[in-house]
């Protein structure tokens, strides 16, 4: 039915670190498929960013191991150079981050930089180029855009400035967008608006988008599949109704209880997943989740592999019986 737009095998993302190698991201297989939101949540540190920025470079250097197969365009982006990287970042792949603030140059208005993403990859006039800036402006929704154009990132507020970020990511209509926590830094209302333009550049545009949070809501909302990760690997994959209504994965199932319900009772205690997450330093062979786990056997002395143990596309990575789900 839909085709897939990015490949993912194997995919693996270590830094050396004082004490040895951090392994980030642990050896990822995942398709992104044309036009559709996969969500990617897992607890702080579990590599959602080392994942997202490694898809298209982004955390190379001396101190970076990256391997494994990012097929895209006929192309694997692991073996990419990082001049063929930074085309593919500008036109195809576009990047969106949670810190707008950080990731835009204060001394430049927003439309310039906009413009500037357009001048990049397509050889337009300066002019045409700042018409272009205001009309994508006004495309995610900035009311103004012709004023928001000539303010600098400090005079916008937080959600203007991740619409200008997002302005940019669309700059030369890309097939991918990779938003890492693009709404975590916004208020409820502004979070509730920019999710609404993802998802009508999904419906218009037919990008892929992926998007990446820890807010379960978010991906209720918005979500068409869904992959966990948890320590640097997927542990559960699904449509979003797999995830979130039949969730398999001990891990998942912790981590559904763990938000509280908006229904729930006022003194409702959270159930947080005893133990702490492991850094890619102290993790034990077999299974990442074992020690916090309380189905734990034998068998988990063994690093289960993604597999349609519920049938279909719903993947876990968990060896407990059926009579125990
Ligand atoms: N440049 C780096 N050098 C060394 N270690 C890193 C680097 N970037 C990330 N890490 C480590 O890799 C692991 C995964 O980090 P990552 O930022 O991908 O987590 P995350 O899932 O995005 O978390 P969060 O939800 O807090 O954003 C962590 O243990 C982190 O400390
Ligand atoms: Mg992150």
């Amino acid at each position: 039915m839909s085709s897939t737009v990015m490949r993912i095998r194997d995919f693996r993302v270590a830094f050396d670190v004082p004490g040895g190698r951090l392994r980030a991201v642990d050896g990822v297989d995942l398709d992104l498929r044309r036009g559709e939101i996969l969500a990617i949540v897992g607890e702080s540190g579990s590599g959602k960013s080392a994942l997202s920025m490694g898809l298209v470079g982004l955390n190379r250097g001396p101190r970076t191991r990256i391997s494994g197969t990012v097929e895209f365009g006929g192309r694997n982006l692991v073996e990419a150079s990082e001049a063929q990287l930074r085309e593919v970042r500008g036109r195809d792949v576009a990047v969106v981050f949670q810190d707008a603030l950080a990731a835009l140059n204060p001394l430049h208005r927003a439309g310039a930089q906009v413009a500037e993403m357009v001048r990049l990859h397509q050889p337009v006039s300066r002019a045409a180029a700042w018409e272009r800036a205001e009309r994508l402006l006004d495309d995610v929704g900035i009311a103004s855009p012709a004023s928001a154009a000539r303010a600098y990132p400090h005079q916008l507020s937080g959600g203007m400035r991740q619409r200008v970020m997002i302005a940019m990511g669309l700059a030369n209509d890309p097939a991918v967008l990779i938003a890492d926590e693009p709404t975590t830094a916004l208020d409820v209302t502004i979070q509730a608006q920019v999710l609404a333009l993802l998802k009508a550049l999904q419906a218009e545009h037919d990008t892929s988008i992926v998007l990446i949070t820890h807010d379960l809501g978010v991906v209720a909302e918005v979500a068409d599949r869904v992959a966990v990760m948890y320590a640097g690997r997927i542990v559960e994959q699904g449509t979003r109704e797999e995830v979130l209504e039949r969730p398999r994965h001990p891990y998942t199932v912790g981590l559904l209880r763990s938000v509280p319900r908006i229904d729930g009772p006022l003194d409702e205690q959270l159930a947080a997943i005893p133990g702490s997450p492991l850094t890619g330093l102290d993790r034990p062979d077999g299974c990442a989740f074992a020690p916090r786990c309380t189905f734990t056997t034998e068998a988990c002395a063994e690093v289960p592999e993604l597999l349609p143990r519920a049938g279909g596309g719903h993947l876990d990575a968990c060896v407990l019986p059926e009579s125990l789900r």
